[in-house]
């Protein structure tokens, strides 16, 4: 097999299955013009499974050196506005901020920058390769307060009370129980702390398929069965909406 997932993707998809979550997740534009690829393999067995990942679910991020082309595509700052959406986190020195679904670290050297070196950014992933690479990543562009770690697709892998901030870009689809998930979010929160969850619009061109979009109102709901009191924030992404959950005053 000496095609790339990328390549074979690329041409195994109509345009709007395209920017799936993966490419269009993160949507970005690929260097190969129209080809833009999808999380989803090729095989259209794979494909009712998007957005979770079961036991039966393959890797669909296994070759991270790949997928960094896709998602940290300058062209995808453009769309994603990665300034507005980490200035909305309202950052402050020495904070703890988890990246869940981190990726490639899109949205590390940011976070990393904002909480300095008395904060720290915890970069989860489920997927071994990610991890490594973002780890590598780390290492390589000095971002000494960012830790990659591997969780399980139920777990974020957060001690009670340890961050003040959680991101979730583009990932929110992917879970099976939501509200557990944003359970466990609130458990790991410290007083005061909030999750910020982006994801795509019904109507955008980009992003993953849309029947496996979710309404903000849905997210909303998910944090609010999980403990949280969210909202929709006010913001200006082209593409994408965001929602934030805090912890209820008292906790
Ligand atoms: C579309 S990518 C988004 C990456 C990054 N958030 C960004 O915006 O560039 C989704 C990422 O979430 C990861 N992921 C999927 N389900 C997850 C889960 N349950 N917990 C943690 N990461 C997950 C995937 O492996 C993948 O790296």
């Amino acid at each position: 097999m000496s095609t790339s997932p990328l390549v074979s993707l690329a041409i195994a998809v109509a345009p709007l299955v395209a920017v799936g979550c993966g490419g269009g997740a993160t949507g970005a534009p690929t260097t190969a013009g129209p080809a833009t690829p999808v999380e989803a393999a090729p095989d259209p067995a794979h494909h009712g499974h998007h957005g979770h990942h079961g036991a039966d679910m393959p890797h669909r991020f296994e070759d991270a050196d790949a997928w960094a082309k896709v998602f940290d595509d300058p062209a995808r700052d453009a769309w994603q506005r990665p300034d507005e959406v980490v200035a909305l986190l309202a950052l402050a020195p020495g904070m703890v901020v988890a990246d869940v679904g981190a990726g490639t670290g899109y949205f590390e050297g940011r976070i990393a920058a904002a909480v300095g070196p008395d904060g720290e950014v915890i970069a989860t992933d489920v997927e071994p390769d990610m991890v490594r690479y973002l780890g590598e990543r780390a290492a390589h562009d000095g971002w000494t307060n960012v830790r990659a770690l591997q969780v399980e697709p139920g777990d974020p892998g957060l001690a009670p009370a340890s961050v003040d901030r959680v991101l979730i870009v583009d990932v929110w689809h992917h879970l099976d129980d939501r509200a557990g998930y944003a359970a466990r979010l609130a458990t790991a929160l410290r007083p005061g702390g909030w999750v910020a969850v982006v994801d795509f619009t019904g109507d955008a061109e980009r992003g993953p398929p849309r029947d496996h979009r979710l309404a903000p109102e849905a997210i909303i709901a998910d944090l609010t069965a999980g403990g949280l009191v969210a909202e929709l924030a006010t913001e200006t992404l082209p593409d994408q909406y965001v929602v934030i959950g805090r912890l209820p005053d008292g906790r």
